[in-house]
C-alpha cells in the first residue's frame, strides 16, 4: 500500500513512486488511479495487453507525459515539472532509434556530449558501456551494420552510459526473433543484478515478465489488477483476469455456496451439483453465498489415472475421456472432455523415459487436491 501523501515521512527505499496518478487524454483515460512503489534495485515489470496504459505510465516517470492528477517521486522527491533530462531516468524504447549518421560510439557517446564531458571521459565511459552489454570493439561500426540484439545492445549503452539510477525500457525486446529475445532476457537481467540499478520494464509477454522479473504489476483499462512476485501472481491470481493473463488455467464456472471469509475459504457448487472448496485469492473482497465464483486450477495440478474415479476426502474426482494429447518437448499437454467440461493437464517429462499409461479416447479419472482450487470471486 501507499504510504500517505507526505513527503516527510517517505519510505527512502521506494527509488519510484506513483502516488494516485491518472492520465486522460480527452475522453480516454490512459492511466486510472495507479499507485506503484517501485524499489531501489527492482526489476519491475509493467505487463497487460494492448492499450492498458503500460507506456502512458512510463512516459510519466520519464516526464515526457505529464500526470492529470495524482504525484510521481523519484528518489523521495516529487518530480512535477521537472523535465526528462534532469530526472535520473534514462529510457530505452521499443524502436530504439539510433542515430544512422553516427558510429556506435557517438551513438553511446551522445548523452554525454550533451552535459558537456571532456572527450576523454566520453571515450572512456563508452568503453565502459559496451563493455557492459559485450560490444567492446564495435565502437566504429555504423548502426546498419549490426544485427537486431546488438543495435538493441548498443541504445542499452547508450542509455547506461550516463548511469541513471532508474532505467525505463519499454518492450526493449519486441522487435527481435524469439530464440535473440531469450537470450536478451537473460542478459538484461544480468546487467540489472551487476548494475543494481532500478529496471522498469514494460512487456506484454508474460512468459518474460515471469522469467526476469522480481516483482509484476498487472495492468488493464488503467488500473492495477494486481501486483506481486511472479510466483504470488501465479499461485495466487485475484482475479479472472489475472489467472488468465499469467499461465494458463482451467476455469469452472458456479455459485457461492459456503464462506469462511476470515479463513478465506469457500465452497462452489457447480450446475453439475458438484461442489468444489478452495481459497479466496482476494483478500480484500466480501463475497456473499449465492454469487457468482469461478474455480480456477492450473493444468499441471491435475492428475489423470486410467478407470474410474474414486472418491477421496480432500479431492475432487472427475470422469473424463482423454480428447488430444500434444507432445511438447519437456512435456504433454492433455485436452479432457470431463464432467466439469473440457479441462486441460500437463504432465512434466521427467528424464526420457516416458511412461504414460493413458491414451487418446481411454476413459480416465482426473483428480486434483482442494489446495489447487482458487475461487476466483471478480
Ligand atoms: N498521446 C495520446 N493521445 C491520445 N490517446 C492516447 C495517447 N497516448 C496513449 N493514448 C491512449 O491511452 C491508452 C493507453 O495507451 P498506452 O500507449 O499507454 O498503452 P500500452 O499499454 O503501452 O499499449 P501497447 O501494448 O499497445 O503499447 C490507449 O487507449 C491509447 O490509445
Ligand atoms: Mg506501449
Amino acid at each position: 500500500m501507499p504510504s500517505p501523501p507526505d513527503s516527510t515521512s517517505r519510505d527512502v527505499s521506494a527509488d519510484v513512486e506513483l502516488i494516485d496518478v491518472t492520465k486522460r487524454f480527452g475522453s480516454v483515460t490512459a492511466v486510472d488511479h495507479v499507485a506503484l512503489q517501485i524499489e531501489r534495485g527492482s526489476f519491475y515489470s509493467l505487463l497487460g495487453p494492448s492499450g492498458c496504459g503500460k507506456t502512458t505510465t512510463l512516459r510519466m516517470i520519464a516526464g515526457f507525459e505529464q500526470p492529470t492528477s495524482g504525484e510521481i517521486l523519484i528518489a523521495g522527491v516529487p518530480v512535477a515539472g521537472v523535465p526528462p533530462y534532469r530526472r535520473n531516468v534514462n529510457t530505452v524504447f521499443q524502436h530504439y532509434a539510433l542515430f544512422p549518421h553516427m558510429d556506435v560510439a557517438r551513438n553511446v557517446g551522445y548523452g554525454l556530449r550533451q552535459v558537456g564531458v571532456t572527450r576523454d571521459e566520453e571515450q572512456r565511459r563508452v568503453g565502459e558501456a559496451l563493455d557492459l552489454v559485450r560490444l567492446s570493439g564495435y565502437d566504429r561500426r555504423r548502426t546498419w551494420e549490426l544485427s537486431g540484439g546488438q543495435q538493441q545492445r548498443v541504445a542499452l549503452a547508450r542509455a547506461l552510459v550516463n548511469r541513471p539510477t532508474v532505467l525505463l525500457l519499454d518492450e526493449p525486446l519486441g522487435a527481435l526473433d524469439l530464440k535473440l529475445r531469450k537470450e536478451m532476457q537473460l542478459e538484461l537481467k544480468g546487467l540489472q543484478q551487476e548494475l543494481g540499478i532500478t529496471f522498469v520494464y514494460v512487456t506484454h509477454d508474460q512468459d518474460e515478465a515471469l522469467t526476469m522479473s522480481d516483482v509484476i504489476v498487472v495492468m488493464r483499462d488503467g488500473r492495477v489488477q494486481q501486483q506481486g512476485s511472479p510466483e504470488a501472481l501465479y499461485e495466487r491470481p485475484v482475479n479472472r483476469f489475472v489467472a488468465g493473463f499469467i499461465g494458463q488455467s482451467n476455469t469452472i464456472a458456479g455459485r457461492l455456496s459456503g464462506l469462511d471469509l476470515d479463513g478465506g475459504m469457500a465452497s462452489v457448487e457447480t450446475p453439475t451439483g458438484l461442489v468444489l472448496n478452495g481459497r479466496i485469492t482476494d483478500h480484500g473482497a466480501r463475497p456473499s453465498i449465492g454469487d457468482e465464483a469461478i474455480v480456477a486450477i492450473r493444468p499441471e495440478r491435475l492428475e489423470i489415472a486410467p478407470g474410474t474415479p474414486s472418491p477421496t476426502a480432500g479431492w475432487t474426482s472427475v470422469a473424463g475421456r482423454i480428447h488430444q494429447e500434444t507432445y511438447l518437448g519437456d512435456q504433454t499437454e492433455y485436452r479432457l472432455a470431463t464432467d466439469l467440461g473440457q479441462l486441460v493437464a500437463r504432465r512434466a517429462h521427467h528424464g526420457h523415459a516416458e511412461t504414460t499409461t493413458v491414451r487418446s479416447g481411454e476413459s480416465i479419472s482426473v483428480r486434483w487436491p482442494d489446495d489447487a482450487n482458487l475461487v476466483l470471486v471478480a
